[in-house]
């Protein structure tokens, strides 16, 4: 079960905290299809002393109030042709997502005149990841707004039954694209890898910017959606926390998130900074550029933590060369390769002090994506060659399902021995 951010920040929270006037409809009652305001404050804004949109840099915003759609369990359920199989987008620890169709005319209609495309997160009864998660992610995406954050647009509380209603991200996640096997999936090119982490790492920064300061905690490959432009969008906010007071570094919490991401210090002692997750940002980095697993244990064993394995090759230009993701078949500009991986290395820094802040690590990346070197011709010429060229996005046809490898999912993760 997750654990919710609470009034008081220094003691875990593993009660659920309801306060933001969502409402449970019952399976009778016909619930308002319309566009409304959920009444009452959010959590957030009410400790954020809110009640005043704030405006941050590049869009982002925090809302006074959760504007939120109430949905009908029937009326998802019509969406996504009664969660037929073939519906299902992904499944992670919450439950499956469904990909569906509102046709609602108050939405606007898509050229192919089948309505606002969703997705549909339901909540699967044996989930570790429960209602306080669901709380969570209602409260604060329900409020946070911003271009690289995933648009939360409503819910379906009623009975049993806990729904989440997402804008739909064509491109899915960056997970499966880095990860994805088969003809399937394309890899991803350069600059648009380069796009992605950009955009990811502006989502990352408006939380830790914001009056309060948000703490994500479960930054990784799965959580970064894309849209049909390849435009990085942060989702999930189960595990969100806000951040420590004034007169605090760090909340404790119970160690929730996932292997592999996690930053030592959290695993160790569950004390949570801004700054575990500019780890998590890191090792999401790593993963750009090698297209491994941050955790996988088919991997020999002193390689299954990639992090521990690959450091070593992080500062050396050669060594990195061998580690280089072998689908780009060569065409990337080393020099900003080099310069990822030294920042890669700086935000997995072993204390939390030592890591930059996002705000930095955003200046970072526009600078090397700036300097928007001529990648290298390829100097392999295999079968396998991908027909698109560097900088045009590639063709992506998605599978209904994505296998996935079930270690990278966020669970209670039990502390190790320091
Ligand atoms: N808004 C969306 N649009 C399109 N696809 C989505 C959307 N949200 C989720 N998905 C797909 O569903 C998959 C499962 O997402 P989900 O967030 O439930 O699990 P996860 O991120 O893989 O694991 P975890 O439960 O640990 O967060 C994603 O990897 C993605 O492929
Ligand atoms: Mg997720």
């Amino acid at each position: 079960m997750g654990v919710c951010f609470s009034s008081n920040n220094q003691s875990p929270s593993t009660t659920a905290h309801f306060s933001s006037g969502i409402s449970q409809t019952t399976s009778n009652t016909t619930s308002s299809s319309t566009v409304s305001n959920v009444s009452g404050n959010s959590q957030f804004s009410a400790a954020s002393g809110g009640g005043v949109d704030e405006v941050y840099p590049n869009g982002g915003q925090i809302l006074p109030h959760p504007n939120l759609r109430t949905f009908s369990f029937t009326e998802l359920k019509t969406a996504t042709r009664n969660f037929r199989s073939d519906t299902v987008l992904g499944e992670g620890g919450f439950g499956k997502v469904y990909k569906g169709w509102l046709d609602d005319r108050a939405s606007s209609r898509t050229a192919s005149g089948t309505g606002t495309v969703i997705a549909v997160k339901k909540l699967n009864s044996e989930s570790l990841q429960g209602l306080e998660e669901w709380q969570c992610e209602v409260n604060f995406l329900g409020t946070l707004s911003h271009p690289n954050l995933v648009k939360l647009l409503g819910y379906c509380w009623e009975d049993k039954e806990l729904l989440l209603v997402y804008e739909f991200m064509q491109k899915g996640s960056l997970e499966n694209h880095l990860f994805g096997r088969g003809s399937a999936v394309q890899p991803l090119p350069w600059n648009i890898r380069l796009q992605i982490v950009i955009g990811a790492a502006r989502g990352l920064a408006f939380l830790h910017a914001s009056e309060k300061q948000v703490i994500y905690r479960d930054f990784k490959a799965s959580n970064i959606l894309l849209d049909g432009s390849y435009n990085a969008k942060i989702s999930d906010f189960g595990l969100a926390k806000l951040g420590p007071s004034a007169s605090q570094s760090h909340v404790t919490t119970r160690v929730m998130g996932t292997y592999g991401y996690a930053a030592p210090e959290y695993v160790q002692t569950g004390h949570l900074y801004v700054k575990s997750d500019v780890y998590g940002f890191g090792v999401v980095l790593v993963e750009m550029l090698t297209a491994l697993r941050a955790l996988d244990t088919n991997r020999p064993s002193n390689q299954h933590n990639l992090v521990e394995w690959i450091k070593p090759h992080l500062s050396d230009r050669r060594k990195l060369k061998d580690k280089m993701d072998s689908r780009l078949e060569g065409r990337y500009p080393s020099r900003a390769a080099v310069q990822i991986a030294q920042l890669a290395l700086s935000c997995l820094g072993p204390e939390p002090k030592t890591r930059p802040g996002m705000k930095e690590v955003v200046e970072k990346l526009e600078q090397i994506e700036a300097a928007n070197e001529r990648p290298k011709e390829p100097r392999i010429t295999s079968r396998h060659q991908t027909a698109y060229r560097y900088g045009q996005p590639p063709l992506h046809h998605r599978s209904p399902l994505h296998p996935r490898n079930d270690v990278n999912r966020a669970y209670p993760l039990p502390r190790r021995a320091s």
